[in-house]
């Protein structure tokens, strides 16, 4: 089987969620957020390395938090700037054995397991996968004092895991940051990549506003 490495990133400060705190230390079901996260990983790729990239500030904290709870085994590094600078150094802590790598957000706990295996058949297969859903909103482009509709059938919200060879990974975050790189897909297909899609979940949500801990804690109920 394909050696596989996960890089849970964690390494945001999250203003939007008005808590000292970051978001992905915040509890969830009894656990904190990226514990649950990464519990997920580690039953879907029994044996997967797993590096966790967190706010080097918050570093003390997670060393607190991971010895009062049941965590799978992981390492820790330090984030960067942007997404872009903490995934580049989750996948420069990964060893060079790893053939796939399935990026995911931490603050996405509710990721199930069947849909991380999914992705990564998915991948093993077409190199470069990523989960999106139907948008069901109507959506308007703003420009200046005018905005236009944006035909809904045509746009679909990405979620992660995003899961690569990782050769193509590395080769693709060998390059400069540019703002448009909002997540790995977009770095890989800046470097000449395809990606596929496939379907992603509706309760995989970026836990990102105090609303949003509300609404997890009702998904989990229901799982
Ligand atoms: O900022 P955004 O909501 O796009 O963050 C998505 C994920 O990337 C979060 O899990 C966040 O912790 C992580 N992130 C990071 N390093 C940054 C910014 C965000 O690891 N500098």
């Amino acid at each position: 089987m394909a050696k596989r490495g996960v890089i849970i990133v964690a390494g945001g400060s999250g203003s939007r969620m008005q808590s000292a705190i970051p978001k992905q230390f915040l509890m969830l079901g009894g656990e904190p957020i990226v514990a649950r996260t990464i519990n997920t990983f580690s039953e879907a790729f029994p044996g997967a390395e797993i590096v966790v990239v967190l706010p080097e500030a918050h570093m003390p904290l997670w060393e607190n938090l991971r010895a009062r709870f049941d965590v799978a085994p992981h390492r820790i590094v330090a984030g960067g700037v942007e997404r872009f600078h903490s995934v580049l150094n989750g996948i420069n802590a990964l060893s060079s054995e790893v053939e796939y790598i399935a990026v995911h957000d931490g603050v996405r706990a509710l990721i199930s397991k069947r849909l991380i295996i999914r992705a990564m058949l998915a991948a093993e297969e077409h190199d470069a996968v990523i989960p999106v859903v139907d948008v069901v909103d109507s959506y308007r482009r703003v420009e200046g004092e005018n905005s236009y509709i944006v035909p809904r059938a045509d746009l679909r919200i990405v979620q992660t895991p995003q899961i690569f060879n990782a050769q193509l990974l590395r080769d693709a975050y060998n390059v400069e940051f540019n703002a448009a790189f909002t997540d790995d897909a977009s770095v890989v297909e800046a470097r000449g990549g395809h990606i596929t899609l496939v379907d992603g979940e509706r309760t995989n949500i970026k836990i990102t506003t105090p609303e949003d801990i509300a609404l997890a804690e009702c998904f989990l109920n229901l799982m």
